[in-house]
């Protein structure tokens, strides 16, 4: 049987399936079972900054807020035995790094910063943009002892020289990709339909690319959140160059027993290719074996473009 263990920001996880940041955190019997069926650490939803600062206006009876966020962070390191990482997701430089300290004196294992902002306003450059995030990123790192691993977006000019900047500051991790938010439009009311849709596998593609762009360079551990949906899903990401996988979505939809179902496909699949451990598989598939990546990327598009669509069009049977 293969070995699933893999390491993630200085730790030793049994397994590279996470618990990705989702409101299945709020529940201690959902994350339990996630961990009984295998999943190696867990990362909690986010604390919002607006939402604490918007409770010290008008406290709020609802489970949100920082003190019930701090007591299921301890609540969950008693419970299981795996990592319990915090996430956060602030607005102001110091609120970051103020609620940064709370966790971790809550007992979070790692901190994951939801990097989260839109680039709305002409008046500002993207340089600009992510010479701030940089900054926060700098300052929570500075601010706390556990490690920090970043939650970034798809949408940089250069996701690879950005990854580079928050590893000189002294981010441990990054995790590839956060999934934004976007909203519908209703044609029958015309409002916005807010409603968040589950990921489809359909997603994984960005996401392995950025990571096999990424895996030859970095020194820091290579988080995959969005379309991981099964086993095979998760190999296809190691195989990139991720140490984990985080899962939402298809937990959310199967149940948190599904990491399982997923473990077994990863091992079978490990098993299958006569491999012995994920870790020696990972990262075979990152652009590592060129010098110029960039003409590389050329040739798989021009390539790609050429051959055309596949008979029947290219969508999967039944699909
Ligand atoms: C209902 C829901 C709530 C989520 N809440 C958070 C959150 O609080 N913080 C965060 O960083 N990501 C949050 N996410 C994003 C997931 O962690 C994950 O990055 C994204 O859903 C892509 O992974 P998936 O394809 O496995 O769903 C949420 C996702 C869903 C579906």
């Amino acid at each position: 049987m293969a070995e699933l263990t893999t390491s993630w920001l200085g730790m030793r996880l049994e397994s590279p399936l996470v618990v990705a940041a989702s409101p299945l955190s709020h529940d201690a019997e959902a994350i339990g079972a996630a961990v009984a069926a295998g999943a190696g650490a867990v990362v909690l939803y986010s604390l919002f900054e607006e939402d604490l600062t918007e409770e010290l206006a008008a406290p709020r009876p609802s489970g949100a807020g920082l003190d019930p966020y701090l007591r299921q962070i301890e609540m969950l390191r008693q419970q299981v035995a795996v990592p319990v990482v915090a996430s956060l997701n602030g607005t102001t430089p110091g609120g970051w790094t103020k609620y940064a300290r709370s966790l971790e004196a809550a007992g979070a294992s790692a901190l994951e910063l939801n990097l989260y902002e839109v680039a709305a306003s002409p008046e500002h450059s993207g340089a600009e943009l992510e010479f701030r995030q940089v900054d926060v990123v700098s300052a929570v790192v500075s601010a706390v002892e556990v490690p920090v691993t970043v939650k970034i977006s798809p949408f940089y000019s250069s996701v690879p020289a950005f990854v580079r900047r928050l590893e000189e500051v002294g981010a441990r991790g990054v995790t590839v990709f956060n999934r934004f938010y976007q909203p519908d439009i209703s044609l029958d009311t015309l409002q916005v339909d807010r409603r968040v849709a589950p990921s489809t596998p359909a997603e994984l593609p960005l996401r392995l690319h950025a990571l096999a762009l990424l895996s030859p360079f970095a020194k820091l551990s290579l988080g995959c959140s969005g379309g991981v949906h099964s086993g095979r899903d998760a190999a296809k990401a190691i195989l990139c160059g991720a140490h984990v996988v985080q899962l939402a979505s298809v937990l959310l939809e199967r149940g948190p027993g599904y990491v399982g179902v997923m473990r077994e496909e990863l091992s079978g699949w490990l098993d299958s290719k006569k491999m012995v451990s994920c870790e020696g598989v990972r990262g075979k598939l990152g652009f590592g074996f060129t010098a110029d990546a960039h003409a590389w990327e050329r040739l798989n598009y021009t390539r790609t473009l050429h051959a055309g669509l596949p008979p029947g069009g290219g969508r999967p049977a039944g699909g």
